[in-house]
């Protein structure tokens, strides 16, 4: 067979180990791959790369993706399927590995439902793909935040400031959840929690009388900003807010200086988070998640995205990976406010 693979919408580090899975499986098994660039808008416009096991061979600690990605979606136009199915039937592809968040892998669905022969795998630093206990990338996103968090925290500590930081995470505060737990803050937002103005200022003004500093973490999409009313910002293929002129950071900063009357600095980590190489975590969970959707296109179990359950890898159904975005729950939300202050 023939297996073309693309990765698609925001970057992440774990992309190259999974393609890397990819290419080692089939070519392993006597297939051929063919890498589609810059995800969906490789397959619409016909530019791709033949991969072997040289081209991917030192790719397994590298972040990003070696293939390129974009935030197109070929099935916004009729045009654009069209230009998809064209491309697969003149390159002889003969099975597609979609490697990407929601917005790709609901691509992914629409293909198939067109007649592709598609199965998925999940990634995104935002870990909320439904059906998957973890993403990849998460786990290398989150622990550069902490580092960040740990970082602020020495000029917290030496000024005797408050200093907020704000990562990445639009409509789920995975990352948020994970930076203001594992480093120690004394206050966290997330867009899965109403805004509270009172139990944020109380946290942080306790946090000061008791050791002279605090550290405040928000997710991106927390809905904090008169700014942040939805409609007012750009939007991408995926009709999704571009969130960072949002300022959600620097807003909470200039309230806890007034509220608070502590002296505030925020830090925006933005895009920072998602370079770097893949923790051993991520690059385990790709890698696998790359050999089993070779092993699920072997199996003709076309439709399937390959997913972390418990231990084990296994294939879902589209209909049950995409769709809705998997949300930080009430358990791990009253884990996160037993630290607070
Ligand atoms: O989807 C992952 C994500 O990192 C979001 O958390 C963030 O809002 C968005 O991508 C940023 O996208 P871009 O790289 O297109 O600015």
């Amino acid at each position: 067979m023939k297996i073309g693979v693309l990765t698609g919408g925001g970057d992440c580090p774990g992309l190259n180990p999974a393609v890397r899975g990819v290419v080692f499986r089939a070519t392993a098994r006597g297939h051929t791959v063919e890498g589609f660039l810059d995800g969906w808008k490789g397959l619409m416009e016909g530019k791709s790369v033949p991969l072997d096991r040289a081209r991917v061979r030192n790719s397994i600690g590298k972040g990003g993706t070696l293939l390129g990605t974009s935030r197109t979606n070929p099935f916004k136009t009729e045009d654009g399927a069209k230009k998809v199915l064209a491309t697969l039937a003149s390159k002889g592809i003969d099975a597609l590995v979609a490697i990407g968040g929601d917005d790709t892998l609901t691509a992914g669905r629409e293909l198939l439902r067109r007649g592709g022969k598609v199965v998925g795998v999940p990634k995104t630093m935002d870990n909320d793909v439904n059906g998957t206990d973890w993403t990849f990338g998460f786990d290398s996103a989150s622990s550069v935040a902490v580092d960040a968090l740990e970082r602020l925290r020495d000029t917290a500590e030496s000024h005797h400031r408050v200093i907020v930081l704000e990562v990445m995470g639009r409509h789920a505060g995975w990352v948020a959840l994970a930076t203001g737990l594992a480093g120690g803050a004394d206050y966290t937002l997330l867009p899965e929690e109403p805004f509270n103005e009172t139990a944020l200022v109380q946290a942080v003004q306790r946090a000061v009388r008791e050791r002279g500093y605090a550290l405040v973490v928000a997710s991106e999409g927390t809905s904090v900003s008169p700014k942040l009313k939805s409609g007012e910002a750009e939007k991408d293929d995926f009709g999704h807010e571009i969130l960072r002129e949002k300022g959600v950071g620097p807003y909470l900063a200039g309230l806890l200086e007034k509220r608070a009357g502590v002296e505030c600095r925020s830090a925006v980590i933005g895009h920072i988070q998602r370079g770097g190489p893949p923790t051993l975590f991520d690059r385990l969970l790709a890698t696998r998640l790359g050999v089993k959707a070779v092993d699920l296109i072997d199996a003709q179990q076309f439709g399937k995205v390959a997913v972390l359950r418990g231990e084990e890898v296994v294939g879902v159904s589209f209909d049950e990976a995409v769709g809705t975005s998997k949300r930080v729950g009430a358990s791990w939300l009253d884990l996160l406010h037993t630290f607070d202050g």
